[in-house]
């Protein structure tokens, strides 16, 4: 079975085989859930057409989408150490482990409190109600995000209300934010798309304006910068995420609030523990969204090496666009001046996709699509006439049929990112040819 490990296993292997196997296998099929709806709707040559006839040489010149393998074996060790220790101690949620990994946390992302979660999703929905967002609120929210941007407002009994993206970056259009806001708006969440931080100056000059309370969504920005500002610099808070695949990941899930306000800190605590700081008196409303000391075990060894392994998505990112940026029919990625881009992903825009992917995948070569509908569109936010709703926000809808992130991760090989241009550019040629384009 470890011969299927890279790229696309999923044409050849079931996904009930692939659930059985254990380690690094598992984290990049989940990843890779995406491809397989798209394998699904597509007719898939036979395994004899996919691989040759050679299972392992082909399965070695396989480029999966995300491989953590690289990243796991740095901290296998320490990790185990940490959880022998845990299991010694037998304290499980919200230890000493959580607290020490708060505190780094927040001293290496340069802010001043950090209150770990179950989640990310909880995360937008703990800081949305640590700023007083509640039943009857409307929270201005880009279209084009992933879905746990905007459940964690309808969680709080609020409504989003979605707004366009920048044609250039694809992160939320202040213009766009400050026409949305209205007398019920209380909230504006920003999304830091792919790794790159919105233009916080601008949403920070909105909101204070407006009166309205300023949350950041950074599932997919560990590290990133904004005029050298790190996340919640300028909002009253920022969200993120640990799931596994993240620049900073758990090997389960997890999250955190990150915040400069002792009082938005001291309300995420209360808001995590059923509402409670004493057992049993629970003074406001909560739930249960408690990062467990296991998972904390995995981040605090991970930790130390988010600045290294940020440095090599950069170093990737900077190969993919001097080894593609003479081909006119792949849209590189622009990043924002004054930005330092944490690429979580690298998302490349082309024409007819689908067979775009399908050079990709005839190769071995894993990609991802982040997002194939925006949130507008999606039948869980609509409230309206979905017929009604199209061509609304026509950024992010263009965007969600053009979209396509190639793999990028800390350790890949400049020889694997250039079998990953030499592909694209072939598709290319050959799409030329074909349409003229
Ligand atoms: C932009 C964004 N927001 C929110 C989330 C939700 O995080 P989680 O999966 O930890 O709930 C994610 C993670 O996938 C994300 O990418």
């Amino acid at each position: 079975m470890r011969l299927g490990v890279s790229g696309l296993f999923w044409v050849v292997v079931p996904p009930s085989a692939l659930h059985r196997e254990r380690g690094a296998a598992d984290v990049r099929f989940m990843d890779a859930a995406v491809d397989v709806r798209f394998m699904d709707a597509t007719p898939i040559p036979s395994h004899e057409a996919v691989f040759g006839g050679d299972l392992l040489k082909s399965a070695e010149r396989g480029i999966p989408f995300v491989d953590l393998r690289s990243q796991n074996d740095l901290v296998r060790a320490e990790v185990h150490r940490r959880w022998e220790l845990a299991i010694d101690v037998g304290t499980f949620v919200l230890g000493v482990d959580v607290e020490r990994f708060e505190e780094e946390a927040a001293a290496a992302l340069g802010v001043a409190h950090c209150v770990g979660l179950g989640n990310g999703t909880d995360a937008v929905e703990v800081a949305l109600r640590a700023a007083g967002v509640g039943a009857g609120d409307e929270v201005v929210v880009p279209a084009f995000t992933f879905a746990g941007s905007a459940v964690g407002i309808v969680r709080c009994g609020a409504r989003p209300v979605f707004v366009d993206v920048e044609e250039d970056t694809l992160l939320v259009d202040p213009a766009g934010v400050e026409a949305a806001i209205g007398p019920a708006t209380a909230a504006v969440v920003a999304v830091h798309l792919y790794g790159q931080m919105a233009d916080m100056q601008a949403l920070e000059r909105i909101c204070a304006t407006h009166g309205v309370a300023l949350v950041e969504d950074g599932a997919q920005s560990h590290g990133a910068r904004g005029h050298g500002a790190p996340m919640a610099a300028r909002s009253l808070a920022a969200a993120t995420s640990f799931y596994p695949t993240k620049n900073l990941g758990a090997w389960g899930d997890g999250g955190a609030v990150l915040t400069n306000d002792a009082g938005i800190a001291s309300a995420a605590r209360t808001i995590r523990n059923y509402g409670s700081m004493e057992k049993y008196d629970h003074g406001r409303f909560g739930f249960n969204s408690r990062l467990d000391v296991l998972q904390a075990a995995v981040l605090r060894a991970k930790l130390p090496h988010l600045g290294d392994w940020n440095s090599q998505r950069s170093q990737a990112a900077q190969r993919y666009y001097e080894m593609l940026r003479g081909c006119p029919a792949v849209r590189l990625p622009t990043v924002r001046a004054h930005n330092e881009h944490a690429w979580h992903l690298y998302s490349v825009q082309v024409p007819e996709r689908e067979g775009c992917r399908r050079a990709l995948a005839d190769e071995m070569i894993g990609s991802g699509v982040h997002y194939p509908t925006p949130l507008h569109l999606l039948p869980m936010f609509q409230d309206g006439d979905p017929s009604t709703m199209f061509g609304r926000l026509p950024v992010a809808e263009a965007a969600a049929d053009r979209v396509l992130s190639l793999p990028l991760y800390p350790g890949i090989t400049a020889a694997q990112q250039e079998r990953v241009a030499e592909v694209l550019v072939s598709w290319a040629e050959a799409l030329r040819l074909r349409t003229g384009r």
